[in-house]
């Protein structure tokens, strides 16, 4: 970390000139600054700063030359900043926030003018953080002769700037879809329920991937929307779901114990104070019993703090079961085993995979699904693409299955003839 050091001038004395290298910032403790460019050997005063404001942040948010000149107009004191301070920080920043700092630096010292400006940026922190140099460009496009890093920095960033407002417009013209997936009962040989999963149907990019894009949506709070589309689409398949083993015969009574849905959920969904009252009168619009949406998260969830716990808690005391995804991949599974009461945990593809072919593997699986009995938690095992691996999982006593050997996931309408089957 820097220090903070204090620093006096005496009245018209010139704390630095334009076009000196700066590697600090100051905030006026007391007296008043002027700030000046000179052109044409004339001086053009840009601006008087007084007590509490910084000045010669632009130098090192950039490590351009100072953009003008800075001069005490009567005594000053200063607490001086160093760069080393800010630029923790600044790496840690969005990549996009970087981008639009550096372009607006790069507006203002044009506005300034003076040949300073051209010759800025050498090793900018703003941009790929690695001697990127983004504000050397004019109005932040890439310019030629630019390190070819720095502009392929630029242009990821300006892509996913792109791909950011694409993502609001699916959002705002119904471009998402739900896609289903069913899930086994091994016992029963039957589908006991189905995992909704987004895509998103792009113009441009054809069916796209939630992996590509959910990332991003968290990154925006985009999630919480897409989110809430997300859970009301689920709810109303599986109602629809319902309705239809309804109609084909399947009692009342039997329907309770039905097709149960899995939703994938996001940790900053719980940041939007609306989530837990949209949930709550979902399953009565739908007359659908909170204990057949399990609701699914992955231990990423917990990385924002121990809030979660409480949110978590509080969907599961409004009746919906709570799912651990991704199971056997995070750090710490097992800790969060004993803090939680988890309903299922969902083994991760990436043993599935593995399980009739590496011993080791086979081990570890069994112990999940010994642990995961001991604790009263249900198993689904996720990834399953052969008849061996079905084979291993049910001696193994595993009662949940899921994978491309049952089905990929589909849209609705034959989701809704697989069930009629
Ligand atoms: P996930 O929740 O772990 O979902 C399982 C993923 O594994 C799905 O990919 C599914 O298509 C795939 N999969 C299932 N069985 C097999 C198999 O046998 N073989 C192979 N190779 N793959 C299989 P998908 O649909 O591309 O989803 C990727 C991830 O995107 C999901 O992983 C989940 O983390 C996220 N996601 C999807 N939909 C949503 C959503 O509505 N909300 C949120 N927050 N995340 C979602
Ligand atoms: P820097 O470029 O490091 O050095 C000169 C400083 O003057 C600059 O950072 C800003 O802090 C400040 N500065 C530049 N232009 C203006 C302006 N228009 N108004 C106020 N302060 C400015
Ligand atoms: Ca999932
Ligand atoms: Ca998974």
């Amino acid at each position: 970390m820097g220090q903070t050091t204090l620093k006096r001038f005496k009245a018209k004395e010139i704390i630095f000139n334009a076009g000196d290298e700066g590697d600090c910032a100051y905030i006026i403790d007391s007296g008043r600054v002027q700030i000046f460019i000179e052109k044409l050997g004339l001086e053009i005063p840009v601006n008087v700063l007084g007590v509490g404001e910084i000045f010669g942040e632009m130098a090192i948010l950039d490590r351009s030359p100072r953009s003008a000149s800075a001069r005490a107009l009567n005594e000053v004191q200063v607490s001086v900043v160093s760069r080393t301070q800010f630029e923790q920080r600044i790496e840690q920043a969005d990549p996009i926030v970087k981008l639009l700092v550096s372009i607006l630096l790069k507006r203002l010292r044009s506005n300034l003018g003076g040949g300073i400006n051209a010759i800025a940026g050498q090793s900018s922190i703003l941009v790929g953080g690695e001697g990127g140099s983004l504000e050397a460009k004019q109005n932040g496009d890439a310019q030629e002769g630019d390190h070819p890093d720095v502009k392929e920095s630029h242009n990821q960033v300006i892509e996913k700037i792109k791909f950011e407002a694409e993502l609001h417009e699916a959002l705002k013209n119904d471009h998402f879809l739900l896609y289903y997936q069913p899930i086994v009962d091994l016992h029963t040989g039957r589908v006991a329920g189905f995992e909704s999963l987004i895509r998103w149907k792009s113009d441009t990019r054809g069916m796209v991937r939630p992996d590509l894009f959910i990332g991003v949506a968290e990154e925006t709070s985009l999630i919480v929307p897409i989110g809430k589309w997300v859970l009301r689409e689920s709810f109303k398949a599986l109602a629809a779901f319902n309705e239809s083993l309804t109609k084909a015969g399947v009692s009342e009574s039997k329907k309770a114990d039905s097709l149960f849905m899995t939703i994938n959920i996001s940790g900053k969904q719980f940041l939007d104070p609306q989530f837990f009252s949209d949930v709550l009168a979902l399953p009565e619009e739908f007359a659908i019993n909170p204990k057949r949406v399990k609701m699914e998260i992955t231990e990423k969830i917990f990385l924002s703090g121990n809030l979660s716990f409480f949110w978590l808690e509080k969907l599961r005391s409004m009746g919906f079961p709570i799912s651990l995804d991704d199971f056997g991949t995070g750090y710490s599974m097992l800790s969060y085993l004993s803090q939680f009461n988890f309903d299922s945990l969902k083994i991760d593809q990436s043993f599935i995979r593995k399980i009739h072919t590496d011993d080791k593997t086979r081990i570890v699986v069994s112990a999940i699904v010994g642990l995961a009995k001991g604790l009263n938690i249900e198993i689904i095992a996720e990834g399953v693409e052969y008849q061996e691996q079905v084979d291993i999982l049910k001696e193994m006593g595993c009662h949940l299955v899921q994978g491309y050997f049952y089905g990929k996931p589909m849209p609705f309408t034959e989701a809704l003839s697989l069930i009629n089957k």
